[in-house]
């Protein structure tokens, strides 16, 4: 277990440089695998769920280097296993999406299914809907989903929801189907938009990225490339709310204005000031946030990774915040863990009705999950006197280095961590 201890009270101030995006660079992993030749990402973040992705692309058979600080190369040309297992597609929800490229490269994947995790369900039923009907035969049994299909074939392809995963799932699985396939109410995200860029630059041929109507038409094969993956904007959301929660300047170098015009946008209610500068944003935030009230909803929404340090931020608000989650059924548990900071926070079903009050106090408290510890890494900064996270892990999955980036802002942070034998934090 390992955890961090944050003391309250530090003023944020100077340049923080934003990391390669976790869930572009997911996606676009799980894409490679289309591909024979060589791929180069540059821009990656050294994060833990990267590494469960190399981790999950060696076992399939790529040859996967980490090199530089910041640049992956992936080779998928020859791949020598088609089966994903439970122990590795638990660690990391996202490399369920490798059931379709391995799918469309090989014929066959059998893949486990990933469970639900602290925010949710997280049903894949879309995902399986759709590569049924790219044609495939697909079967679920013993906590697996077996797929066939000799040739995969284009389809017009409908979301009851515009999920993220299925939309990237499928972009990926229908650039080697024979013929057209449309996906109606996809997702808008700038991730999906990310990795439709980097399939088109493998030979895809792929349209709408960033509307709703996706048209992908199929070819024969995909080749390698070089890519840069866009920074992240949770990462970025997350360190201007830092800014905010300790009347800070800080100055969010690489970060795309135009990804977080969202979040953006809820802190200048809340009172921040945002200037633009050619390659970054600048956030100063004032002496106490106004209370806002925000609504989670798919891109171009407000993003529910940002829910949880925006929950955490508006515990202090000078005034009383409504947040109403409409993605996941329970994204809130960590309140009880904000709560135990002085915090108050009333749940009624998917909202939380947020009342400010004058300051938090320091106290140990558990991360749940990735948001939920970046949500408790702000409250910290916050509060009066030091808060010590527990199972600080879940953070690393996806910040790269955030206690070093904070301290280099001036934030006073200690991490301990004990190594657990045979369990690496971040491979390397
Ligand atoms: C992606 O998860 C992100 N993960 C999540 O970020 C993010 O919270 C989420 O999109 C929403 O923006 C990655 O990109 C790796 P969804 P994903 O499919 O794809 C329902 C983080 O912190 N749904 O858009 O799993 C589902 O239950 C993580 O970085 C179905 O019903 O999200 C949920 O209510 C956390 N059936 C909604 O759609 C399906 O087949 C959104 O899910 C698929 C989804």
């Amino acid at each position: 277990m390992d955890k961090i201890i944050v003391t309250g009270g530090c003023r944020l101030e100077g340049t923080v440089p934003i990391s390669g995006s976790k869930n572009s660079t997911l996606a676009i992993m799980a894409g490679a695998l289309l591909a024979r030749g060589k791929i180069v990402l540059r821009n990656v973040p050294r994060v833990g769920d990267v590494y469960t992705m190399v981790e999950m692309l060696r076992y399939l058979g790529a040859t996967v280097e980490i090199n530089g600080c910041d640049v992956v190369t992936i080779d998928a040309t020859y791949l020598n296993n088609r089966e994903a297992p439970y122990e590795l597609v638990k660690k990391m929800r996202a490399s369920f999406w490798v059931l379709g490229s391995t799918l469309a490269r090989t014929g066959y994947a059998r893949v486990a299914l990933p469970g639900g995790c602290d925010i949710g369900a997280r049903p894949v039923d879309f995902h399986i809907k759709g590569i049924q009907q790219l044609g495939a035969q697909v079967s679920l049994e013993h906590g697996f989903v077996e797929a066939t299909a000799s040739q995969l074939r284009g389809s017009d392809i409908y979301f009851d929801f515009p999920s993220v995963g299925a939309t990237a799932h499928l972009m990926i699985t229908a650039s080697l189907a024979r013929g057209i396939t449309t996906i109606e109410n996809a997702a808008q995200e700038p991730e999906i938009v990310d990795l439709a860029r980097f399939l088109n630059a493998l030979g895809a041929r792929i349209q709408g990225m960033g509307t709703k109507h996706l048209q992908i038409e199929g070819v024969d094969e995909l080749y390698g490339n070089e890519y840069t993956i866009i920074p992240d904007r949770m990462e970025a959301g997350t360190f201007a709310i830092a800014a905010m929660a300790t009347g800070g300047d800080i100055f969010l170098r690489n970060a795309f204005w135009e990804d977080m015009q969202p979040v953006l946008s809820k802190l200048e209610e809340a009172g921040t000031s945002i200037s633009l500068e050619w390659n970054g944003i600048r956030v100063e935030g004032p002496d106490r946030p106004h209370a806002t009230d925000i609504k989670t909803m798919p891109h171009p929404g407000f993003p529910t990774d940002m829910q949880q340090p925006m929950t955490a931020l508006l515990s202090v608000a000078d005034g009383t915040s409504i947040i109403n989650e409409t993605l996941y059924e329970s994204r809130f548990k960590y309140a009880q863990e904000l709560a135990r900071m002085g915090a108050d926070i009333k749940i009624e079903g998917r909202s939380a009705i947020i009342k400010g009050v004058p300051r938090l106090t320091g106290a140990p408290v558990v991360a749940s999950d990735l948001r939920a510890g970046a949500a408790l890494v702000i409250a910290g900064l916050m509060a009066e006197g030091e808060t010590e996270i527990a199972s600080f892990h879940h953070v690393d999955r996806g910040y790269e280095r955030l206690e070093e980036k904070l301290c280099a802002l001036g934030a006073q942070t200690q991490r301990f961590q004990e190594w657990v034998e045979g369990e690496e934090l971040c491979s390397v």
